[in-house]
Protein backbone atom coordinates (compact mmCIF):
# COMPACT_ATOMS: atom_id res chain seq x y z
CA UNK A 1 0.00 0.00 0.00
CA UNK A 2 1.28 3.53 -0.77
CA UNK A 3 0.68 5.83 1.69
CA UNK A 4 0.16 9.34 2.43
CA UNK A 5 -1.04 11.79 4.88
CA UNK A 6 -1.43 15.22 6.29
CA UNK A 7 0.55 16.85 9.54
CA UNK A 8 -1.01 19.49 11.43
CA UNK A 9 -2.33 20.27 14.71
CA UNK A 10 -5.51 20.16 15.06
CA UNK A 11 -6.71 18.49 12.18
CA UNK A 12 -10.36 18.12 12.46
CA UNK A 13 -11.90 18.87 9.27
CA UNK A 14 -9.53 17.89 6.50
CA UNK A 15 -9.80 19.41 2.10
CA UNK A 16 -6.53 17.02 2.10
CA UNK A 17 -8.07 13.82 3.09
CA UNK A 18 -11.25 14.52 1.22
CA UNK A 19 -9.99 15.10 -1.70
CA UNK A 20 -7.15 12.56 -1.93
CA UNK A 21 -9.63 9.49 -1.19
CA UNK A 22 -12.20 10.94 -3.93
CA UNK A 23 -9.34 11.46 -6.51
CA UNK A 24 -8.17 8.01 -5.63
CA UNK A 25 -11.47 6.52 -6.14
CA UNK A 26 -12.78 8.69 -9.23
CA UNK A 27 -8.93 8.32 -11.28
CA UNK A 28 -9.33 4.53 -10.51
CA UNK A 29 -6.04 5.03 -8.27
CA UNK A 30 -5.83 1.30 -6.50
CA UNK A 31 -3.30 0.64 -3.66
CA UNK A 32 -2.95 3.89 -1.97
CA UNK A 33 -4.27 5.51 1.54
CA UNK A 34 -4.43 9.26 2.80
CA UNK A 35 -3.88 9.37 6.37
CA UNK A 36 -3.95 12.27 9.17
CA UNK A 37 -1.54 12.54 11.48
CA UNK A 38 -2.49 15.19 13.83
CA UNK A 39 0.33 15.77 15.86
CA UNK A 40 0.96 18.64 18.25
CA UNK A 41 5.00 18.99 17.53
CA UNK A 42 6.64 18.87 14.35
CA UNK A 43 9.12 16.62 15.49
CA UNK A 44 6.66 13.91 16.02
CA UNK A 45 6.98 13.66 12.00
CA UNK A 46 10.17 12.04 12.55
CA UNK A 47 8.58 9.45 14.49
CA UNK A 48 6.22 9.09 11.67
CA UNK A 49 8.60 8.72 9.11
CA UNK A 50 10.07 6.02 10.85
CA UNK A 51 6.98 3.99 11.71
CA UNK A 52 5.52 3.97 8.42
CA UNK A 53 7.99 3.20 6.01
CA UNK A 54 5.26 2.83 3.21
CA UNK A 55 4.77 6.70 3.19
CA UNK A 56 5.73 8.55 0.01
CA UNK A 57 4.12 11.96 0.72
CA UNK A 58 2.86 14.42 3.43
CA UNK A 59 1.03 17.37 3.28
CA UNK A 60 1.92 20.07 5.94
CA UNK A 61 -0.60 22.12 7.82
CA UNK A 62 -0.88 24.89 10.71
CA UNK A 63 0.94 24.87 12.96
CA UNK A 64 3.83 22.80 11.45
CA UNK A 65 4.72 24.79 7.88
CA UNK A 66 7.82 26.09 9.24
CA UNK A 67 8.22 24.27 12.36
CA UNK A 68 8.94 21.06 10.23
CA UNK A 69 12.28 22.22 8.60
CA UNK A 70 14.94 21.52 10.61
CA UNK A 71 13.46 17.96 10.22
CA UNK A 72 13.83 18.16 6.58
CA UNK A 73 16.85 15.95 5.08
CA UNK A 74 16.53 18.56 2.09
CA UNK A 75 14.59 21.93 0.97
CA UNK A 76 13.31 22.99 -2.46
CA UNK A 77 14.88 26.52 -3.36
CA UNK A 78 11.52 28.48 -3.41
CA UNK A 79 10.92 26.62 -0.25
CA UNK A 80 13.58 27.50 1.43
CA UNK A 81 13.34 31.50 0.34
CA UNK A 82 10.15 31.41 1.35
CA UNK A 83 10.74 29.36 5.03
CA UNK A 84 7.61 27.38 4.80
CA UNK A 85 6.71 23.77 3.66
CA UNK A 86 3.46 22.39 3.09
CA UNK A 87 4.42 19.29 0.99
CA UNK A 88 7.37 16.83 1.67
CA UNK A 89 8.77 13.95 -0.91
CA UNK A 90 9.55 10.97 1.00
CA UNK A 91 12.10 8.82 -0.94
CA UNK A 92 14.01 5.88 0.57
CA UNK A 93 13.60 7.23 3.88
CA UNK A 94 14.92 10.78 2.49
CA UNK A 95 12.39 13.83 3.08
CA UNK A 96 12.55 17.14 0.98
CA UNK A 97 10.07 20.14 1.68
CA UNK A 98 8.29 22.33 -1.02
CA UNK A 99 5.76 25.06 -1.07
CA UNK A 100 3.26 24.08 -3.21
CA UNK A 101 0.82 26.85 -2.06
CA UNK A 102 3.04 29.32 -3.84
CA UNK A 103 2.92 27.38 -6.83
CA UNK A 104 -0.88 26.88 -6.27
CA UNK A 105 -1.42 30.60 -6.23
CA UNK A 106 0.71 31.81 -8.61
CA UNK A 107 -0.83 29.56 -11.45
CA UNK A 108 -4.62 30.38 -10.21
CA UNK A 109 -3.57 34.08 -10.25
CA UNK A 110 -1.88 33.31 -14.08
CA UNK A 111 -4.82 31.33 -15.09
CA UNK A 112 -7.63 34.83 -13.95
CA UNK A 113 -5.82 37.42 -14.64
CA UNK A 114 -3.39 35.86 -18.07
CA UNK A 115 -0.51 38.46 -18.34
CA UNK A 116 -2.00 41.55 -16.83
CA UNK A 117 -1.73 41.01 -13.47
CA UNK A 118 -1.62 45.10 -11.82
CA UNK A 119 -0.04 46.01 -8.87
CA UNK A 120 -0.93 44.22 -5.96
CA UNK A 121 -2.33 44.73 -1.91
CA UNK A 122 -1.28 42.08 -0.03
CA UNK A 123 -3.95 42.10 2.73
CA UNK A 124 -2.11 39.65 6.40
CA UNK A 125 1.62 39.61 6.90
CA UNK A 126 1.11 35.53 7.96
CA UNK A 127 2.18 32.15 6.48
CA UNK A 128 0.09 32.07 3.78
CA UNK A 129 1.36 36.12 2.93
CA UNK A 130 5.09 34.67 1.80
CA UNK A 131 3.37 32.33 -0.72
CA UNK A 132 1.52 35.05 -1.87
CA UNK A 133 4.89 37.36 -2.03
CA UNK A 134 7.31 34.48 -3.83
CA UNK A 135 4.65 34.42 -6.15
CA UNK A 136 4.17 38.09 -7.23
CA UNK A 137 7.89 38.36 -6.70
CA UNK A 138 8.39 35.61 -9.45
CA UNK A 139 6.09 37.16 -11.77
CA UNK A 140 7.85 40.65 -11.45
CA UNK A 141 4.46 42.27 -9.63
CA UNK A 142 4.91 45.09 -7.89
CA UNK A 143 3.39 44.59 -4.45
CA UNK A 144 2.74 46.09 -1.00
CA UNK A 145 1.87 44.49 2.27
CA UNK A 146 -1.07 45.77 4.84
CA UNK A 147 -0.57 45.11 8.03
CA UNK A 148 -2.36 45.90 11.50
CA UNK A 149 0.89 46.72 12.90
CA UNK A 150 3.26 49.33 10.95
CA UNK A 151 6.57 47.95 9.83
CA UNK A 152 9.33 47.97 7.37
CA UNK A 153 8.27 47.06 3.55
CA UNK A 154 4.95 47.57 5.10
CA UNK A 155 1.77 49.71 5.62
CA UNK A 156 -1.41 50.00 7.20
CA UNK A 157 -5.50 49.91 7.04
CA UNK A 158 -5.02 53.01 8.60
CA UNK A 159 -2.36 54.01 5.62
CA UNK A 160 -4.79 53.14 3.51
CA UNK A 161 -7.51 54.69 4.55
CA UNK A 162 -5.49 58.24 4.97
CA UNK A 163 -3.86 57.87 1.38
CA UNK A 164 -6.39 57.30 -1.87
CA UNK A 165 -3.57 56.95 -3.98
CA UNK A 166 -2.60 52.95 -2.33
CA UNK A 167 -5.85 51.72 -3.51
CA UNK A 168 -5.76 53.44 -6.64
CA UNK A 169 -2.37 52.71 -7.48
CA UNK A 170 -2.54 48.61 -6.22
CA UNK A 171 -5.92 48.11 -7.85
CA UNK A 172 -5.30 43.90 -7.06
CA UNK A 173 -6.21 42.87 -3.18
CA UNK A 174 -5.28 40.20 -2.33
CA UNK A 175 -6.64 38.46 1.22
CA UNK A 176 -4.47 36.36 2.98
CA UNK A 177 -5.91 36.91 6.28
CA UNK A 178 -8.42 34.57 7.35
CA UNK A 179 -11.38 37.19 7.89
CA UNK A 180 -14.63 36.29 6.54
CA UNK A 181 -13.56 32.63 6.81
CA UNK A 182 -16.59 30.20 8.30
CA UNK A 183 -17.78 30.39 10.53
CA UNK A 184 -17.46 34.00 11.27
CA UNK A 185 -17.97 34.64 7.84
CA UNK A 186 -19.28 38.51 8.72
CA UNK A 187 -15.43 39.05 8.96
CA UNK A 188 -13.54 41.76 6.13
CA UNK A 189 -10.19 43.42 6.23
CA UNK A 190 -10.49 46.79 8.04
CA UNK A 191 -10.02 48.84 3.64
CA UNK A 192 -12.04 51.64 2.63
CA UNK A 193 -14.47 49.94 0.62
CA UNK A 194 -15.87 53.40 -0.59
CA UNK A 195 -12.51 53.66 -2.87
CA UNK A 196 -12.99 49.91 -4.44
CA UNK A 197 -13.86 51.09 -8.55
CA UNK A 198 -14.77 48.92 -11.64
CA UNK A 199 -11.05 48.38 -11.32
CA UNK A 200 -10.54 46.53 -8.60
CA UNK A 201 -9.58 43.24 -8.60
CA UNK A 202 -10.11 40.82 -5.07
CA UNK A 203 -8.23 37.42 -4.71
CA UNK A 204 -9.37 36.21 -1.55
CA UNK A 205 -7.72 32.99 -0.66
CA UNK A 206 -10.26 32.02 2.07
CA UNK A 207 -12.58 29.29 0.43
CA UNK A 208 -15.45 28.45 2.44
CA UNK A 209 -17.95 30.46 1.81
CA UNK A 210 -17.33 30.53 -1.78
CA UNK A 211 -18.30 34.14 -1.71
CA UNK A 212 -16.71 36.48 1.05
CA UNK A 213 -17.79 39.93 1.91
CA UNK A 214 -14.83 41.33 0.33
CA UNK A 215 -15.58 39.72 -2.81
CA UNK A 216 -18.80 40.89 -2.35
CA UNK A 217 -17.58 43.97 -1.70
CA UNK A 218 -15.96 44.44 -5.12
CA UNK A 219 -18.60 42.68 -7.10
CA UNK A 220 -20.88 45.54 -5.80
CA UNK A 221 -18.34 48.30 -7.04
CA UNK A 222 -18.12 46.82 -10.62
CA UNK A 223 -15.07 44.89 -10.04
CA UNK A 224 -13.95 41.16 -10.13
CA UNK A 225 -13.64 38.85 -7.41
CA UNK A 226 -12.27 35.53 -7.37
CA UNK A 227 -11.88 32.78 -4.02
CA UNK A 228 -8.89 30.53 -2.96
CA UNK A 229 -11.18 26.86 -4.39
CA UNK A 230 -8.89 26.28 -7.27
CA UNK A 231 -5.53 27.31 -5.57
CA UNK A 232 -6.44 24.95 -2.90
CA UNK A 233 -7.01 22.27 -5.84
CA UNK A 234 -3.39 23.04 -7.73
CA UNK A 235 -1.27 22.92 -4.37
CA UNK A 236 -3.32 19.72 -3.74
CA UNK A 237 -2.15 18.26 -7.71
CA UNK A 238 0.84 19.48 -7.21
CA UNK A 239 1.93 17.53 -4.16
CA UNK A 240 0.85 14.48 -5.85
CA UNK A 241 2.77 15.56 -9.32
CA UNK A 242 5.95 16.08 -6.78
CA UNK A 243 5.21 12.86 -4.50
CA UNK A 244 5.11 10.67 -7.84
CA UNK A 245 8.02 12.39 -9.25
N1 LIG B 1 -6.75 28.74 -0.81
C1 LIG B 1 -5.69 28.13 -0.35
O1 LIG B 1 -5.16 27.18 -0.95
C2 LIG B 1 -5.08 28.61 0.94
C3 LIG B 1 -3.78 28.23 1.29
C4 LIG B 1 -3.24 28.73 2.48
C5 LIG B 1 -4.01 29.57 3.29
N2 LIG B 1 -5.28 29.88 2.89
C6 LIG B 1 -6.11 30.78 3.70
O2 LIG B 1 -5.41 32.00 3.85
C7 LIG B 1 -5.76 32.58 5.10
C8 LIG B 1 -4.50 33.00 5.85
O3 LIG B 1 -3.76 31.85 6.21
P1 LIG B 1 -2.50 31.97 7.21
O4 LIG B 1 -2.06 30.59 7.46
O5 LIG B 1 -1.52 32.95 6.70
O6 LIG B 1 -3.26 32.56 8.49
P2 LIG B 1 -2.69 33.31 9.77
O7 LIG B 1 -1.22 33.13 9.84
O8 LIG B 1 -3.56 32.90 10.91
O9 LIG B 1 -3.06 34.86 9.48
C9 LIG B 1 -2.51 35.56 8.43
C10 LIG B 1 -2.42 37.03 8.77
O10 LIG B 1 -3.69 37.63 8.77
C11 LIG B 1 -3.68 38.76 9.62
N3 LIG B 1 -4.78 38.60 10.56
C12 LIG B 1 -5.04 37.55 11.36
N4 LIG B 1 -6.14 37.76 12.10
C13 LIG B 1 -6.58 38.99 11.77
C14 LIG B 1 -7.67 39.80 12.20
N5 LIG B 1 -8.52 39.38 13.14
N6 LIG B 1 -7.81 41.03 11.63
C15 LIG B 1 -6.95 41.48 10.67
N7 LIG B 1 -5.89 40.75 10.25
C16 LIG B 1 -5.72 39.54 10.78
C17 LIG B 1 -2.35 38.77 10.34
O11 LIG B 1 -1.46 39.70 9.70
P3 LIG B 1 -1.07 41.08 10.43
O12 LIG B 1 -0.76 40.71 11.85
O13 LIG B 1 0.12 41.55 9.67
O14 LIG B 1 -2.24 42.00 10.32
C18 LIG B 1 -1.86 37.35 10.14
O15 LIG B 1 -0.48 37.22 10.16
C19 LIG B 1 -6.61 31.55 5.83
O16 LIG B 1 -7.96 31.89 5.67
C20 LIG B 1 -6.32 30.27 5.11
O17 LIG B 1 -7.41 29.35 5.15
C21 LIG B 1 -5.82 29.44 1.75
Amino acid sequence: MRKFGLIGYPLGHSFSKKYFTEKFEKEKISGCQFDLYEIPEAKQFVEIVKDHPELEGMAVTIPHKESVIPFLDELDPAAKAMGAVNCIQIKAGKTKGYNTDYLGFKHSLQAWLGKDIPPALILGTGGASKAVRQALMDLSVPFLSVSRNAGKDQITYEDLKNNPVYLRDYPLLINSTPLGTYPKIEGIPDIPLEQLTSSHRVYDLVYNPAFTQLMQACLDHGGKAKNGQDMLELQAEENWRIWNS
